[in-house]
């Protein structure tokens, strides 16, 4: 039904579709809103709703997130089941990513509060000056990020049919895929089962802001003592228990093609990590099943296998980032201290230059652009969009 409704609504504006490349924004890691439905059985309080009969926001509600911490973990952690090696939702919630194919849940992530949640609003806002339109040549394709590309299967085959339903709804134009953060080896990962032929007939290009493609040391802290991101009033060690059971922190954790055997990752009084210390890590902070995760995940893009379509890899660097965690006796519970090195204030800057590698390995342009803005989460994302460069940006993509 609904997809009758939107083909009609596509075919009835094609007459004043522009000859423009349309964009289909991808977004990162907490990038999407997700809602959830509850029939629950039990909760960690007696002041946490176990029931609704409607799918309410349950991530971006800041108030939610400051207010009810324990019942929003609660709702939002994933369960493992190490027999599938698959995820499950937290029992008795039901889970929707709302918005797919349009752009307003990628605009904003706080419904209630645009304002300070503003996510790709700016650049789309932008390009609707220079002729693009909402859901026709502009599109969205929100994903459940608590997941990794393993479990990605039913998303996938959408992102496809909303490839071809784009191309078409804009004179048989050739698509962009935006990509910021998770979303860049989230379509590396799509785009490395297309055939060379599928993707010359509708890919334009694949843009990667702040593209993670090696992993981010930032993950290993949220498996070990967790981390509030920076929000004073999040507890640690509460949001631990979902950032640890989401298998895209597992996927993004540093990976061994990027960091040496020599380099010390976390450090706490009785031993020292590296990247090929992953199993005694998980199992000195006591949670083994964060292995099994990384093991699942640990190939879906390692070989870093070029995507086979122009790329605009774009990112922030000399912004200070996490490199290394140093723990004291309170290993995993306290919180670190943090040695900081290169990057884009969340992904270090290795990992941010791993697209760089394809240069060689494809016919197809590999253009780089980085500068010295903080383009990694929702406020970077916005600093970008709103600098005066953003026209020069959009002529270096190529779409103005
Ligand atoms: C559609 O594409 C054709 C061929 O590229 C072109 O001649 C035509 O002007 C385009 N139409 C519009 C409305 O842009
Ligand atoms: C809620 O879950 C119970 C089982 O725990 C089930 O019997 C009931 O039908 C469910 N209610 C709804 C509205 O899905
Ligand atoms: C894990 O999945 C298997 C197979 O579907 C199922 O039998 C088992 O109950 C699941 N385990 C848990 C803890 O849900
Ligand atoms: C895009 O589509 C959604 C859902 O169909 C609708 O709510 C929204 O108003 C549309 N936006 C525009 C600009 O047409
Ligand atoms: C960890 O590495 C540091 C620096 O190489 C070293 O001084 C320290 O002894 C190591 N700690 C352990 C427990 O091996
Ligand atoms: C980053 O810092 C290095 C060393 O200070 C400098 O050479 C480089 O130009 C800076 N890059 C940008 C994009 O600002």
């Amino acid at each position: 039904m609904l997809v009758l409704i939107l083909s009609s609504i596509l075919v009835s504006n094609a007459n004043f579709v522009f000859s423009v490349n349309p964009v289909i924004f991808v977004p990162g890691d907490g990038g999407s809103q997700i809602e959830a439905k509850l029939n629950k059985t039990s909760s960690p309080a007696v002041y946490c709703e176990k029931h609704t009969s409607y799918y309410y926001t349950l991530w971006l509600d800041l108030s939610q997130i400051s207010l009810a911490q324990n019942c929003f973990v609660d709702n939002m952690r994933l369960v493992y089941n190490s027999t599938t090696h698959r995820t499950q939702d937290s029992p008795g919630v039901s889970i929707q990513v709302p918005g797919f194919g349009n752009t307003n849940t990628v605009e904003f992530l706080d419904p209630g509060r645009e304002e300070f949640t503003t996510y790709y609003f700016h650049i789309i806002e932008r390009l609707i000056k220079e002729g693009y339109a909402r859901n026709i040549s502009l599109r969205g394709a929100p994903y459940d990020f608590r997941r990794s590309p393993n479990e990605f299967q039913d998303y996938f085959s959408k992102v496809k049919k909303l490839i071809l339903e784009t191309y078409k709804a804009n004179n048989n134009s050739r698509v962009i895929l935006m990509a910021h953060s998770m979303g860049s080896p989230t379509m590396l990962y799509f785009l490395n089962r297309q055939s060379q032929a599928w993707k010359d007939k509708y890919i334009r290009s694949l843009v990667t802001i702040s593209g993670v493609w090696g992993g981010a040391l930032k993950t290993l802290r949220l498996m070990s003592s967790g981390d509030n991101l920076g929000i004073f009033v999040v507890k640690p060690h509460l949001v631990r228990e979902y950032q640890r059971s989401a298998t895209s922190t597992a996927w993004l954790m540093p990976y061994d093609t990027f960091w040496g055997a020599d380099e010390i990752l976390v450090s706490q009084p009785k031993r020292n990590y590296t990247v090929n210390d992953y199993k005694q890590f998980f199992d000195d902070i006591n949670y083994p099943a964060g292995y099994m995760m990384r093991k699942d995940t640990e190939n879906l893009i390692k070989k870093l296998t070029p995507p086979g379509v122009e790329v605009f890899c774009i990112h922030g660097v000399n912004i200070s980032t996490p490199a290394q965690l140093n723990f004291q006796n309170g290993f995993p519970d306290e919180q670190p201290s943090v040695k900081s090195g290169a990057g884009d204030g969340t992904v270090n800057i290795r990992s941010l230059l791993g697209c760089l590698r394809w240069q060689k390995q494809q016919s197809q342009p590999v253009h780089h652009y980085a500068e010295s803005t903080f383009f990694f989460f929702f406020p970077s994302l916005l600093t970008f969009t709103k600098t005066e460069k953003m026209h020069l940006t959009l002529q270096y993509l190529q779409m103005v």
